[in-house]
């Protein structure tokens, strides 16, 4: 055959290979189906719905949802979950609606879903990025189980200021760190493809810079230059949109004065354009009627403004429901507009499979089968045991021993209520193991246990009220602080150490829980100080949803066990790390302030023209006069029931040039009695460069075990991709010059070594 009659087979071939494609092929039929859809009909596609019931996060949940589903005006439902629940309105959309187009369904499986592993916070103080893909793909596989299809996870917001309350959701302060999560979670959730039914929809939130809300109050103003934004805040958005996320929550806050559902900047020019994005925006709850309260507009101007800049579906809100058409024929928007949005929804549809079957998610065999299974619990127990850190342990008053008496003591020693944390939507805290049970688990017949509860979570009767509003989790026992501790107090004497288990109630930190002092509430305090004047070695076991200020603490107890949230096999890890079956390796992924007036306060600060280098009288430097600049713990903190020594950094070269790599090591050895392990952690500082830089960045870290005795040398691979950063103009590389790699067991405590690095 001639050469040209080849090429043009082979031109023919491909054309045909090109129009099956996968992505053709949806096309095609997206392109069919919406040339069969109303304009009512494609309006309706762009709206999310709740039916209220599970959970509901503002004021409205949506009405009618029954006949809007049959006119074809919803597009998905969030809220239910269980087979037989889901079957019902999916049959609705798919038998009654005119076109028969399936619902997504969608929820907040933020930490696990009926399995409940710990709050974020926890899962990442973990760094263990194979057991935080693995939390996810349980979650996916439990959440599918129960007939959803989508769900409204990661969330990736960086947070630096513990007064949010939210900040229990987030994987802490770090750009690295957080990007390395997002990119394992969406791993997890997503799998490879679609086909699976175990495989689910996932959905980064909340975008962006909803961590960074002024004061640390939730829904709060946002103000920040661009040159932070991108080094610090979008690169979890960005690295989740690498990793493939199919869908992007726009956050309730504004970005330069322009709130994100209506930032055109944010969701058009960013994300689809430059991020090259090609999945569906949908809302946060509500968030294009709240553009009414930013001074936007009314509901109708608002929903066109959201539109316009690139948001495809409107959670609850109906703005776009019940204005867009008005919107369109006033020529406000365009028809094409919309019907971008409703190819957006359909796409994700077609991608789950739901057109082949939308009943796909709904076996309703797999919930006995695939939740809260042994296996599941097992990892659950393992997972939380990994993410308590180790704040202090003088004289190795840990592990405990497994004989002798203990006197447990604290609101949260013995409470069912409040040990899954905030966001656990389907987690039954009826099914979740407290701390004396798990002491009773682990601990063994030798060691007897004497309970007093000590005192409330609080004395406020007001804030009583408003943290038992949605769902009455904090129990309050009637007697007199006084008469509490002073049973507290006689347990202790009989006893030969106190476990005080003591912190926030879960809805202390969550969504619309900010508070101004982070600090465990006075009456807790008094308990404590009470405890401490028995003499009796003082081990406190702290559950919160954030970092909390605790120098007093710091200050008097023996031993401090930071164990956040764990979720349903709290008790059993928590006992677990107090005897030693695991010994603690959690590493802090948010400073832990001294006190209120530090924050925001976190590692990679800037230097400043006035850097305060440790001498006292020296007046005016940057600082404060009644506190010291440093944290009381800092970020990448985590003690362990064993020792490690770091020796000095070992350099594959101290001069290089270009694309080099270089080499950088430590030995760490295990200094002591027992089989630990530890996060050696890499960071990076660029002392001069064209804009200020912070003072390190982390940049790498390994995870390794360590036999007593044991050393292993721990090498970091460093090119110049790990020196980049964003300049003036935005544009992101790197500059020669002198830089210092710093490796240690955390972000204060380092080996440091100095090279050049010419371009
Ligand atoms: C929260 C979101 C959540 C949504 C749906 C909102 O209030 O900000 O994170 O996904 O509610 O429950």
């Amino acid at each position: 055959m001639k050469k040209t009659s080849l090429l043009l087979l082979a031109g023919l071939f491909q054309l045909q290979v090109q129009a099956q494609t996968p992505e053709a092929k949806m096309n095609t039929f997206i392109t069919k189906l919406m040339g069969q859809m109303t304009i009512d009909e494609k309006i309706g596609q762009l709206n999310l719905v709740t039916p209220g019931g599970f959970t509901a996060t503002g004021a409205t949940v949506s009405q009618n949802v029954e006949a809007n589903i049959k006119a074809g005006k919803v597009g998905g439902l969030f809220g239910i979950y269980d087979p037989t629940l889901v079957r019902k309105p999916q049959e609705l959309a798919v038998k009654n609606s005119r076109l028969h187009i399936p619902l997504l369904f969608g929820l907040d499986v933020i930490h696990g879903h009926k399995t409940s592993f710990p709050i974020p916070l926890g899962i990442s103080s973990t760094w263990d990025l194979e057991r935080i893909e693995k939390s996810a793909r349980i979650a996916a596989t439990e959440a599918t189980a129960d007939g959803l299809n989508w769900v409204f996870s990661p969330m990736v917001d960086i947070a630096r200021d513990p007064r949010w309350g939210r900040i229990s959701e987030s994987s802490g302060e770090d750009p690295y760190l957080g990007s390395l999560i997002a990119k394992a979670m969406i791993r997890g959730y997503q799998g490879t493809s679609f086909k699976e039914t175990n495989t689910v929809l996932a959905c980064v939130k909340h975008f962006a810079l909803y961590g960074a809300a002024e004061a640390g109050r939730d829904y709060n103003t946002v103000d920040m230059s661009r040159i932070k934004m991108f080094e610090y805040y979008l690169p979890p958005y960005k690295a989740a949109i690498d990793a493939g996320v199919g869908s992007v929550m726009t956050s309730f806050n504004e970005i330069d004065a322009v709130p994100a559902t209506a930032n055109k900047w944010l969701v058009t020019d960013l994300l689809r354009n430059q991020w090259g994005f090609k999945g569906l925006v949908v809302t946060d709850y509500t968030a294009i009627n709240e553009m009414i309260a930013h001074g936007l507009g009314d509901l109708k101007q608002v929903s066109a403004l959201a539109l316009k800049a690139g948001t495809d579906m409107d959670m609850v809100g109906e703005g776009f429901l019940t204005t867009l058409k008005q919107s369109l024929n006033e020529g406000k928007i365009t028809q094409k507009e919309i019907d971008q949005a409703c190819r957006r929804i359909l796409e994700a549809k077609y991608k789950l499979g739901l057109f082949d079957d939308p009943y796909r998610y709904l076996d309703e065999s797999r919930p006995a089968k695939e939740i809260l299974t042994p296996e599941n619990r097992a990892f659950a127990r393992d997972l939380a045991a990994r993410s308590h850190v180790l704040l202090k342990n003088s004289n190795q008053t840990l592990p405990l021993k497994k004989s002798g008496s203990i006197a447990l003591i604290g609101p949260l020693a013995d409470d069912r209520k409040n040990m899954l944390g905030t966001w656990n939507i389907a987690g039954d805290w009826k099914k979740a193991v407290t701390v004396a049970e798990g002491i009773k688990n682990v601990a063994g017949s030798d060691v007897k246990i004497n309970y007093a509860k000590g005192a409330n979570f609080t004395t406020d009767t007001l804030l009583i009220q408003r943290l038992n509003a949605q769902n009455g989790l904090v129990d309050v026992d009637p007697r007199s602080p006084e008469v509490m501790i002073e049973e507290a107090v006689k347990v202790a004497r009989q006893s030969d150490v106190i476990v005080a288990v003591v912190g926030e109630a879960q809805e202390m930190s969550g969504e619309a829980s900010s508070r101004s002092d982070i600090g465990i509430p006075e009456n807790q305090k008094d308990l404590l100080k009470a405890l401490k004047k028995t003499g009796k070695p003082l081990v406190l076991v702290l559950m919160s949803g954030r970092p909390l200020t605790l120098t007093w603490e710091n200050d008097n107890a023996d031993a401090m066990l930071e164990a956040w949230f764990g979720g349903s096999e709290s008790g059993n890890a928590i006992a677990d790390v107090l005897f030693g079956n695991y010994n603690p390796a959690g590493k802090l992924t948010a400073t832990f302030p001294r006190n209120v007036g530090q924050i925001p306060i976190y590692y990679n600060h800037k230097n400043t023209g006035r850097p305060y280098e440790g001498v006292l009288l020296d007046k005016f430097k940057s600082r404060y006069l009644d506190v010291p600049n440093d944290p009381l713990f800092p970020f990448g903190y985590g003690l362990s029931y064993t020792t490690f020594s770091y020796s000095e950094v070992k350099l594959s070269q101290t001069t290089l040039k270009g694309n080099q790599t270089l080499q950088a090591s430590v030995t760490v050895k295990n200094t002591g009695k027992y089989t630990g392990e530890e996060v050696v952690q890499l960071y990076i500082s660029d002392p001069v460069a064209s804009v200020t830089r912070s003072v390190k960045d982390l940049k790498g870290f390994q995870k390794i075990s360590l036999k007593p005795g044991e050393s292993k040398e721990v090498t970091f691979r460093i090119t110049p991709e790990q020196l980049k950063f964003y300049t003036t103009d935005l544009k992101y590389d790197w500059e020669g010059g002198e830089f210092s790699i710093q490796i240690g067991t955390n972000s204060s405590d380092v080996q440091t070594a100095k090279v050049q690095w010419a371009k």
